[in-house]
């Protein structure tokens, strides 16, 4: 068998692991269609087609990604040529292990659609590294599911018991990426195995498939514990929602004109297993808005007060700041100034997130373009607490009660890549995760 030696791990600095999901290996036809797995396991199949699993090739923002910038790139800068088949690895492995690459788009209707699909991971033995990432999974499609129980009796198809199903080691073959330059550019496992949960044994199934009685298979018995195909993140505005709890403080509720209000906010984050923003950290934005608003509804935004951290200027909202000048060179535009780099993220507020820069020291959103990403790493970690203090002179001449209003946004992808590419508002408008407000009456 030919060994394809394409994908870009092998450039990296990074541990190399052998190559176990090759690229080409299989044939599109040993692996069966979920609609057909769909049959006897009705609910599966229902939870996992809404799921972003099975959108991981046809959503638009990943074909916006791929074919607008990725592919293009990965065929003129030979550092990055890896891509081409590297980022189907994960996003569409059928298409991957069939060897059709780069596959059609999604328009074409190839089975590269399917994204991540029941016969990628019921096929899943386990992984060459121990910690693993960049698609490092061995498979072994046939009649023969991994699945994690014992004493399961299918029809149709062989069942084996795999520990390896259960464990964050399984996630972490696609959730976790190294860039061609050796960058982390994904680690949600990486953060997670340094956090509280993996000590405690909580892992990614645990909270991204819940367990409720029911049946896997029509056919099948009841069960006290079916885990569900939910895998619900950040695209679910049910799972952002609360995912950090938010407090506010004042140190008076009761003031005069020309008094300053010293404002705390405390947000913590209880109930993710890794940091918040994870994953795709190279376009996520987490961010705070404090707002003083008086009994005639003037409003006033706060700044946060600096704490003077390293590369603390990109983690405050600044709209004279441009970036991600990578997207013009790629796609050949001739005098390209940037984009803005915080959207449309108000002045002086706190921007939880992580920036990622190109070889030319550049911000990014081209996470395989990323030769660091260790400036700074302002997310909240799982169970971390992170405190931002603000100030607010009560204005001369005010009267009646001052709102202070804190809002917490989540937001995919900046505003500004969003219109960019044209892409659906709804790929990314800010969805709010908390909010909290507190009253100081002025006299
Ligand atoms: C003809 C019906 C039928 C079809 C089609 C079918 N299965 Fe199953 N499958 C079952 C039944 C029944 C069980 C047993 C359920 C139980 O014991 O709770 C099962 C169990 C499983 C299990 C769970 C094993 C465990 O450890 O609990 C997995 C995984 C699985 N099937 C995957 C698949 C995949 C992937 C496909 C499509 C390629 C598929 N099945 C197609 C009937 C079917
Ligand atoms: C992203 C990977 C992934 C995909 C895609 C996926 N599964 Fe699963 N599936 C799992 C994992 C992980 C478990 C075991 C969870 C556990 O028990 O910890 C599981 C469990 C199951 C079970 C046993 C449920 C139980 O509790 O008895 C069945 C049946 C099953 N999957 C069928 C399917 C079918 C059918 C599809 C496609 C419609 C599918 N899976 C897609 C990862 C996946
Ligand atoms: C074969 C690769 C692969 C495996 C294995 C895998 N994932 Fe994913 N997962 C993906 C891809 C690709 C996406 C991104 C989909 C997109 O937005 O394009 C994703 C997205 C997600 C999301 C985000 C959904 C959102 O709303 O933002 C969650 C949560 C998730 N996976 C959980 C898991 C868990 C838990 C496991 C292990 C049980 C797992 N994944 C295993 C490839 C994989
Ligand atoms: C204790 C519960 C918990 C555990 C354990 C957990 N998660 Fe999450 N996860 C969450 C919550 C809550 C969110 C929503 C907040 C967010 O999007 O960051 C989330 C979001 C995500 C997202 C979307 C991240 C983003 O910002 O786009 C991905 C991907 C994901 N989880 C994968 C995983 C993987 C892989 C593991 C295991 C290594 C894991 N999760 C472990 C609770 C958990
Ligand atoms: C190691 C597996 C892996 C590789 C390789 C990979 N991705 Fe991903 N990608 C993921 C996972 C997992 C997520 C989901 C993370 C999250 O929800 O934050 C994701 C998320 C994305 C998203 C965000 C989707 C959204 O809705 O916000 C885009 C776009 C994307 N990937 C494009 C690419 C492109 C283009 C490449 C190649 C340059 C690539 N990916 C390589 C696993 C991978």
């Amino acid at each position: 068998m030919r060994k394809i030696l394409l994908f870009w791990v092998a450039f990296c600095f990074l541990t190399v692991p052998a190559l176990a999901a090759e690229m080409g290996s299989f044939k599109y036809h040993d692996f069966k269609k979920p609609q057909k797995c769909g049959a006897c396991h009705k609910e599966i199949f229902q939870e996992w087609k809404e799921s972003l699993m099975a959108q991981a090739f046809t959503h638009e923002w990943d074909q916006v990604e791929y074919f607008k910038l990725a592919l293009p790139h990965a065929l003129k800068e030979p550092k990055v040529a890896g891509v081409k088949a590297g980022c189907i690895g994960c996003h569409a492995p059928l298409a991957f292990l069939a060897g059709d690459i780069p596959p059609k788009e999604a328009s074409a209707g190839t089975r590269a659609n399917e994204g991540v699909s029941c016969e990628i991971c019921h096929n899943i033995t386990g992984s060459t590294e121990k910690e693993p990432f960049n698609f490092s999974y061995t498979i072994q499609p046939g009649k023969t599911k991994m699945g994690p129980r014992a004493d399961a009796r299918p029809m149709g198809h062989k069942v084996k018991q795999s520990d390896f199903i259960k464990s964050a080691e399984f996630c972490a073959t696609c959730h976790d990426e190294a860039s061609p330059y050796g960058a982390w550019v994904k680690e949600t496992y990486r953060e997670w195995k340094a956090g509280p949960y993996a000590k405690e044994g909580v892992v990614c199934q645990d909270c991204h498939m819940y367990r409720a009685p029911g049946k896997a298979a029509t056919m099948g018995p009841k069960r006290a514990d079916i885990a569900h195909h939910v895998f619900h993140g950040s695209h679910s505005p049910t799972k952002l929602a609360g995912a950090i709890d938010l407090a506010l403080y004042v140190n008076k509720k009761k003031a005069s004109p020309g008094d300053r209000i010293k404002i705390r906010a405390e947000l913590f984050n209880g109930k993710a297993g890794h940091k918040i923003p994870s994953g795709s950290a190279e376009e996520r934005m987490l961010w705070l808005e404090v707002w003083a608003i008086d009994a005639n509804g003037k409003s006033w935004h706060l700044p946060v007060k600096k704490k003077g951290f390293k590369g603390e200027e990109y983690t405050i909202a600044d709209p004279s700041a441009y970036a991600y000048f990578a997207i013009g060179e790629i796609m050949e535009i001739k005098d390209f100034k940037g984009l803005k780099r915080d959207g449309n993220v108000p002045a002086g507020a706190r921007i939880f997130r992580r920036p990622f820069f190109d070889p030319k020291g550049r911000m990014t959103i081209c996470q395989w373009y990323t030769e660091k990403n260790d400036l700074v790493d302002y997310r909240i970690g799982p169970r971390e607490t992170k405190i931002e203090n603000y100030e607010f002179q009560i204005p001369a001449g005010a009267k009646g009660p001052i709102t202070i209003k804190a809002n917490l946004f989540y937001a995919q992808i900046p505003s500004s890549v969003g219109e960019f590419f044209h892409l659906p508002e709804s790929e990314y408008e800010p969805i709010l995760v908390n909010s909290a407000e507190i009253i100081v009456n002025v006299e």
